[in-house]
């Protein structure tokens, strides 16, 4: 028998427990920054040195921290289901919790693209982005990562595979950001779907989910270890 596919969209809130901030839960700042300051290629072009450390103190912070257990638990399910990750997360945790599946929506900070060509991008790591680091286009590298007001370049193969679900797992985002949050519109009707999240989500566009009210770290291991026992979710 074909094995079931779970689908998992992650934001913010599984990386909580392992040292991140969210964005939403702090009066609006991003660790202590209007994110409009840092995440808009306006910021970018009004001051490009500000916008290169913010991010250069984001990768640097991923060096100090590690995969928590809700990361971990998630490796753990492909043990007998198939298991696609969405993140809207810019870090690397999923990958090194061992994930195998996994589709960055809002860009990787261990990565660099061209200023000139989004689809310029490489590896860079975990160490900064100084100005006059230059792509083989001659232009700046910067972040690759998704800003507001830029396209979602993933979203497409994105919502395909969440066509192709038999559960979808919502782990810690507060589906306020679009297209994202539209994502869980793409699944076939009768796909149930699950929400791992502590906060109420009163306006999220997910009704009729059975909503754990737990952290990721204290949910997601109990609750995998019962789909692994059964074999299905
Ligand atoms: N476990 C699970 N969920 C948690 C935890 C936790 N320990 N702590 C907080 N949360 C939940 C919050 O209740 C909230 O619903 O995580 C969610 C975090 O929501 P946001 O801060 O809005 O983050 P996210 O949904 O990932 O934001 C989406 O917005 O700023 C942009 O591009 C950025 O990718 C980001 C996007």
């Amino acid at each position: 028998m074909a094995k079931q596919h779970i689908v998992v969209l992650t934001g913010a809130g599984i990386s909580a427990e392992s040292g991140l901030k969210t964005f939403r839960d702090n009066d609006g700042l991003w660790e202590n920054y209007n994110v409009y300051e840092v995440a808009t290629p306006e910021a970018y072009s009004k001051d490009r040195e500000l916008v290169l450390r913010f991010y250069n103190q984001r990768r640097a912070q991923l060096t100090e921290v590690k995969p928590n257990a809700g990361h971990l638990a998630l490796q753990k399910l492909e043990d007998k289901f198939k298991v696609s990750i969405i993140t809207q997360n810019i870090d690397d945790l999923h990958e090194r919790a061992g994930s195998s599946d996994i589709h960055h929506l809002h860009g990787e900070l261990v990565k660099v693209q061209s200023t000139r060509n989004p689809n310029l991008v490489e590896h860079w790591g975990y160490h900064p982005v100084e100005i006059g680091d230059k792509a083989p286009d001659g232009s700046q590298w910067r972040p690759h990562v998704v800003w507001f007001g830029e396209p979602v370049p993933g979203i497409s193969k994105a919502a395909k595979i969440c066509q192709t679900a038999d559960h979808l797992l919502v782990v810690g985002t507060s589906l306020a950001v679009y297209p994202a949050a539209g994502l869980v519109h793409e699944i076939a009707p009768g796909v149930n779907v699950t929400v791992v999240d502590p906060g109420e989500m009163e306006d999220s566009p997910i009704r009729g989910a059975n909503h754990i009210r737990k952290s990721a770290a204290s949910a997601l291991p109990e609750l995998i270890e019962k789909w692994l026992d059964r074999g299905m979710v």
